[in-house]
């Protein structure tokens, strides 16, 4: 299945993001802990060339905790630090303003050596539709005592947040990119409700993540339905129809019901701790 989902309004997005960088110290871009590297955006590396970079594995608690380690030991290799949160629950969110702090370590050191103070670090927050942004910013402020609104000598219409005297936040909308690299990061991408599924076959979509949940995390679909894995992959979505009760009139197995079931149970975390991809896999 070929997935591409880049609407008009991305486009849009990702100019005032080029034009917003020059103000900018950081970007901290936020990845879903699930599919880290289909969840990275090429764009937002090439915008963010020259600015020290902070990665959030956001949803690390709907993700696989050991996978979660992996990761942030490739990031790590890379000279990137990479902090797993979870933004609703707010775990671990002291360990970001430490993160911040020396992501920009040397920022503040040029600084110090041009006799500038006590600039707060402007930093970007950036990443894919529906990994979490909103959520990571609202709770980010609430546990500070940040400010919003317009900040003069800064564009106007922009939403920048006071997070606290030493950083100042500046939210983007969530961009995709014009063509994915492959197949499966599409996949990935749709799995986790990135791409609008409204474009989306979902029967076809819930089929191919039962695929690769079953070869990945062999007992999974069993523990939650109670389904025979073995079978087809049809034979077990109808399975889950029956055992959830998803028909039609006449008794007609509803499938479209049964996938809907899988997706939703799936990004929710009802069907346990995830990761699909891993570093060089
Ligand atoms: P966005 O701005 O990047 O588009 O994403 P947004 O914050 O709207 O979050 C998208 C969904 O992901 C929301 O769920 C939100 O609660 C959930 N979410 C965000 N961060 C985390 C996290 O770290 N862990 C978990 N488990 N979920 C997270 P929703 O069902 O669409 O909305 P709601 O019912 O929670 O309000």
């Amino acid at each position: 299945m070929q997935i591409q989902w880049y609407p008009g309004h991305m486009t849009k997005a990702k100019r005032m993001m080029q034009a917003d960088i020059k103000l900018i110290d950081l970007v901290i871009e936020l990845l879903d802990a699930r599919i880290p590297l289909s969840s990275k955006n090429p764009d937002i590396d090439d915008l963010a060339k020259g600015r020290s970079r902070l990665v959030l594995l956001n949803k690390a608690d709907l993700a696989d905790p050991e996978k979660n380690r992996e990761w942030i030991k490739y990031f790590s290799d890379m000279n990137i630090q990479a902090v797993p949160v979870d933004s609703r629950t707010r775990k671990d969110f002291g360990k970001i303003t430490a993160a911040i702090e020396k992501a920009c370590a040397g920022k503040k050191e040029k600084d110090l050596k041009k006799g500038i103070t006590g600039r707060p670090v402007r930093a970007m927050v950036a990443g894919i539709p529906n990994v979490g942004k909103s959520t990571f910013i609202n709770s980010l402020c609430k546990s500070s005592s940040a400010k919003t609104g317009n900040r003069p000598g800064v564009t106007k219409g922009k939403q920048w947040i006071r997070l606290d005297k030493n950083v100042d936040l500046l939210d983007t909308p969530g961009i995709l990119w014009p063509k994915f690299d492959d197949e499966r990061t599409g996949l990935n991408l749709a799995y986790i409700g990135s791409v609008n599924d409204e474009i989306l076959d979902e029967t076809d979509l819930a089929m191919s993540l039962m695929d690769t949940i079953r070869s990945l995390y062999p007992g999974k679909l069993f523990d939650r339905y109670g389904v025979d894995e073995g079978g087809s992959t049809v034979e077990i979505l109808e399975d889950i129809a029956v055992k959830r009760g998803c028909l039609k009139k006449g008794n007609e197995k509803d499938y479209e019901k049964a996938a809907r079931i899988v997706l939703d149970e799936f990004r929710s975390g009802r069907l346990g701790n995830i990761t699909l991809e891993m570093p060089g896999r």
